[in-house]
């Protein structure tokens, strides 16, 4: 690789500016394609390719690339689908309800994993594959690690308290170093309701954000499982990270309960010095707190074959962040409660509420890890927390990037040093309290997706919200957008810009950087049209949420 080049030419393309037009935009010198859309066919053999359960779902979020030979031209996606637009999802929408929409619902999220190959300078989707597969709310999946089987964990439907049907709010993932992908169980409880009155949240079911007028679709009038007042346990089954085997369509998914039951958001791998893996984990709410968990054994050459149970066994820390740039990782006790209840054990332990800690990055060669702060809005207001050395603004809107070095540089240590890598937002805006690396740094909000090349560069994506995009202090950053960071010299520039509405996130190098796969989702999403002028990107129709591929016209190094 590129090693002639100096630190100081990278990022090596022309910065795209702010934009608030309905296209994605990438540099002079690039070229970006629409490879897989909402709906698109997999290719899963046998399926005829018809119906939301074996085509892509909508809201395209975290993603991989896994390739299946030596140099990389063929692969494997494994890509979440995040949540449902059930404007879209359904032609006359979601009222009134019936259960085939509360279906097509639960099919639309999960994780999709699809077949691709470069040829002549161009992705293409294999279809038919035999690895193509959907995996989505209804999903057969196995429960492992110390809640399985737990009291709390039993419902009507499974007494064994050890399999459950189904993963859906996929976020942000991780990869395994033996080839699994994570996926992230987010925002679950938005799919649990009541009757009004028939049911009464504890304080950690409260805690969760479970209440009776809580979820988001009536699911539990047509799916009793989601019934809180019925199967309360049910919702103890979601808000975890799911292990899949890309390679094997026949495999089933596992929710491994030591890595701790929050909203999920990353579940980023890294290997401590003596060879166990370490799993650093966002919890996205306001207030809450970012996780490690260190496997008690070393991974052991052999694949998934051979680690099958890895994830089982270890230990669960929060983080506190103290002043002067030290931090400690809290060990959380190692009983099925406090991983069913991980934000409950955190509080005990005294870890730093954070403002929405989303993905996590881990440098490929310093194993200095990057995570994003998305914003804040409350932090500071009355009867809640003030602003601290890690969360230093109060109503944070623009979110910040904080990042750490393990103690000893070892992912397994008890102690790190941090500090405070961005603090977005406008320069130009009074008060915001921006700050960047360098005087050469592109403006951005609401960091989100984080991703680092196996060159270094960091990639940074954002996620502002449709009620701020391109309007008052988020007027100059116009839509959201991916950046390329060079840690070395502290220059920050815009690589690509989404359609309106739309979030980026997912962005993903090939291991030899000439290609970058990005997601584009829910493009003409807004705030204040009521959904009606629902027509644009990526082909005039309505908005779909896709996956982006972006290569170099001559074929070079994407970013350098
Ligand atoms: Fe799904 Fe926290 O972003
Ligand atoms: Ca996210
Ligand atoms: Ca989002
Ligand atoms: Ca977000």
């Amino acid at each position: 690789p590129n090693t002639a080049t100096p630190d100081t030419a990278l990022p090596g393309f022309a910065g795209v500016p702010p934009s608030s037009a309905d296209t994605v935009v990438v540099p002079p010198g690039y070229r970006a394609s629409v490879l897989l859309k909402w709906e698109d066919s997999l290719g899963i053999a046998g399926t005829g390719g018809a119906g939301q359960a074996v085509q892509a779902g909508m809201h395209h979020d975290g993603m991989h690339f896994f390739p299946l030979s030596a140099d990389g031209s063929r692969g494997l996606l494994v890509l979440n689908h995040e949540y449902t637009d059930e404007t879209l999802l359904h032609p006359d929408g979601m009222e009134p309800a019936t259960v085939e929409k509360v279906r097509r619902s639960q099919f639309a999220m999960g994780v999709s994993v699809v077949e691709v190959a470069l040829r002549r300078g161009e992705w293409e989707l294999i279809r038919p594959s035999p690895y193509a597969r959907r995996i989505h709310g209804t999903t057969p999946m196995r429960i492992a690690g110390p809640a399985a089987g737990h009291a709390w964990m039993r419902t009507a439907h499974d007494p064994s308290g050890a399999s459950v049907l189904g993963t859906f709010q996929n976020c942000a993932m991780g990869v395994t170093p033996w080839g699994t992908y994570l996926t992230c169980e987010e925002n679950f409880q938005g799919h649990f309701g009541a009757a009004p009155g028939s049911f009464r949240p504890d304080a950690a079911q409260r805690r969760y954000g479970l209440a009776a007028d809580g979820s988001w679709l009536p699911w539990w009038q047509f799916d009793e499982r989601f019934d809180l007042s019925k199967h309360p346990n049910e919702a103890n089954r979601f808000g975890w990270v799911v292990e899949i085997d890309p390679m094997d369509p026949t495999s089933t998914p596992v929710k491994r309960t030591a890595l701790g039951r929050k909203r999920q958001e990353s579940a980023t791998c890294t290997l401590t010095r003596d060879g166990r893996v370490a799993v650093y984990m966002g919890d996205d709410s306001r207030f809450e707190s970012i996780y490690k968990f260190v496997t008690r054994d070393t991974v052991r050459p052999g694949g998934y074959a051979a680690n099958r149970d890895l994830l089982d066994h270890g230990t669960l820390y929060a983080a506190r962040f103290d002043g002067g740039g030290r931090g400690q990782w809290l060990a959380l006790p190692a009983t099925a409660e406090a991983s069913i209840h991980a934000r409950l054990a955190a509080d005990a332990a005294g870890a730093t509420p954070m403002d929405r800690p989303e993905w996590v990055a881990v440098h490929p060669t310093t194993g200095e890890v990057y995570v994003t702060l998305s914003n804040n809005t409350q932090r500071g207001d009355p009867g809640r927390p003030g602003v601290d050395a890690a969360n230093p603004r109060a109503r944070n809107a623009f979110g910040h990037i904080v990042r750490w070095r393990e103690h000893g540089g070892d992912a397994g240590a008890s102690a790190f040093e941090w500090d405070t890598y961005v603090l977005a937002g406008d320069p130009a805006v009074a008060g915001a309290g921006a700050r960047y690396p360098s005087a050469h740094a592109d403006a951005f909000g609401a960091p989100d997706g984080l991703h680092f090349d196996s060159g270094g560069l960091l990639w940074i994506q954002t996620d502002m919200s449709g009620s701020v995009m391109n309007k008052g202090d988020f007027t100059r950053l116009g839509n959201n957008q991916l950046l390329c960071a060079n840690l070395a010299t502290g220059r920050i520039r815009r690589f690509l810009t989404g359609p309106r509405g739309c979030e980026v996130t997912g962005c993903v190098l090939t291991p030899d950087r000439r290609t970058l796969f990005v997601n584009i989702q829910h493009p003409g999403e807004t705030s204040d049209d009521g959904g009606t002028s629902r027509r644009g990107w990526p082909d005039g129709g309505i908005p779909r949420s896709a996956t982006v591929v972006v290569r170099r016209e001559d074929g070079g190094m994407i970013g350098t």
